[in-house]
């Protein structure tokens, strides 16, 4: 038993050591070669150039779809869930994914670099970049073709940490510092201001996790997709997620003591819902009752028993959802055993999880996938 331990503590420290300093790629010196102005297969798309502000297409008005997304992921935002509906994507128009050699971050906590993109040499065209990384908007920038569309997604602050606050008390702006930005600045530095405004002027959409449904609404719209890409289930939801526990007065203790995270979700509440008045109240509404009636639909198709289950009442290996460190709390879900040929292939995309997806898409995760098998050995 004791020896157990002992050995289990040092193989999990060795296995921390390997994955926090894993070969971080090599810095060779790299020569620019340019990428072309897109990496989308329309060559004749119209060569406007993308604003942050001005992409809105009117109703009715035909539009192409766009190809070259950069995703900047954030923590407990629904994430997993995004990324399934870039996979989805991605997949459906064959696109060029960049992601990450051996593990399925860009080396967080160090800035994304160029490099860490698996088979990378410069001048390649390369459409989506989804994978974790702390924002490196010039090195991004090289990496993706000049009409990208960054794309974020923020939560109130206060929740984010809602468990953790008891304990901590002070907490460190997350978001900010995935972000790029110096995470030990003071929240009331017109420094904090002038960053918001660049991270606006960089990030074309910046989802609410809070208002998910139309965020997706938006997205499709920004991005000319159709409804059917952006329909999805909840992928990586806790078991105890419930509703939230903060009084008024945690709240506000919670909001200041992560300041900056919160000016940044304040700022972006704000320019959301200018979002949603360009686009229309009511056509928003309407867009989402039917968005929400088509994943209902899509539940009652694919989903054994239409809800989500405990990880160990999951059948099928490739839907067990991947459990952070300390957790077994992230529930999947049961493919119906029967699905008409129409819906099959949808209903298994929609319902896998984001390392086996992933791995379906060529990614070599052997780092990633090594700790996992550790930890079984380990029954951590
Ligand atoms: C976009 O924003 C810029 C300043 O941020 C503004 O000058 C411009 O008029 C806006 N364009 C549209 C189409 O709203
Ligand atoms: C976000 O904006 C909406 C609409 O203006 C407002 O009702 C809501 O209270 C705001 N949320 C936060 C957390 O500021």
């Amino acid at each position: 038993m004791c020896k157990g331990l002992v050995l289990g503590t040092l193989l999990t420290s060795f296995m921390l050591l390997l994955y926090s300093y894993a070969i971080p790629p090599l810095q060779v010196s790299i020569t620019e070669i340019p990428i072309p102005y897109s990496c989308s297969s329309y060559p004749t798309q119209a060569r406007m150039p993308v604003t942050a502000n001005g992409t809105h297409s009117s109703p009715g008005q035909a539009c192409l779809p766009k190809f070259d997304v950069m995703f900047m992921k954030t923590h407990k935002t629904a994430s997993s869930t995004i990324l399934n509906i870039l996979f989805r994507f991605g997949e459906k128009h064959r696109l060029k994914f960049a992601f990450p050699n051996g593990r399925n971050d860009f080396y967080y906590p160090s800035y994304f670099e160029r490099s860490q993109v698996q088979d990378y040499h410069p001048g390649m065209c390369f459409n989506i970049i989804c994978n974790h990384m702390r924002f490196h908007y010039q090195e991004v920038r090289k990496l993706l073709p000049a009409d990208t569309i960054f794309l974020t997604v923020l939560r109130d602050p206060a929740y984010l940490f809602e468990s953790s606050f008891h304990y901590f008390g002070h907490v460190i702006p997350l978001t900010w510092k995935l972000l790029g930005y110096d995470n030990n600045m003071n929240a009331n530095s017109p420094l904090v201001d002038q960053y918001i405004q660049e991270i606006d002027q960089r990030f074309h959409l910046v989802m609410l996790l809070e208002y998910f449904d139309e965020s997706l609404v938006l997205l499709k719209d920004l991005l000319c997709w159709e409804l059917e890409d952006i329909l999805y289930f909840k992928l990586n939801a806790r078991k105890d997620s419930t509703v939230s526990k903060l009084t008024n007065e945690l709240y506000e203790k919670a909001t200041s003591w992560n300041l900056i995270d919160a000016k940044l979700y304040h700022y972006f509440n704000t320019t959301f819902w200018h979002k949603v008045d360009a686009y229309g109240r009511e056509r928003m509404a309407k867009d989402v009752a039917e968005l929400q009636q088509k994943n209902e639909k899509m539940k009652s198709i694919c989903i054994d028993g239409g809800h989500p289950v405990d990880a160990n009442a999951i059948q099928e290996s490739s839907m067990q959802p991947w459990q952070p460190l300390g957790e077994k709390s992230i529930l999947g879900y049961n493919l119906k055993k029967k699905i008409n040929k129409k819906h099959r292939k949808l209903c298994r995309k929609m319902l896998t999880p984001e390392i086996q997806y992933l791995t379906d898409l060529g990614v070599n995760l052997w780092l990633t996938k090594l700790w996992s098998h550790v930890r079984e050995f380990l029954k951590w």
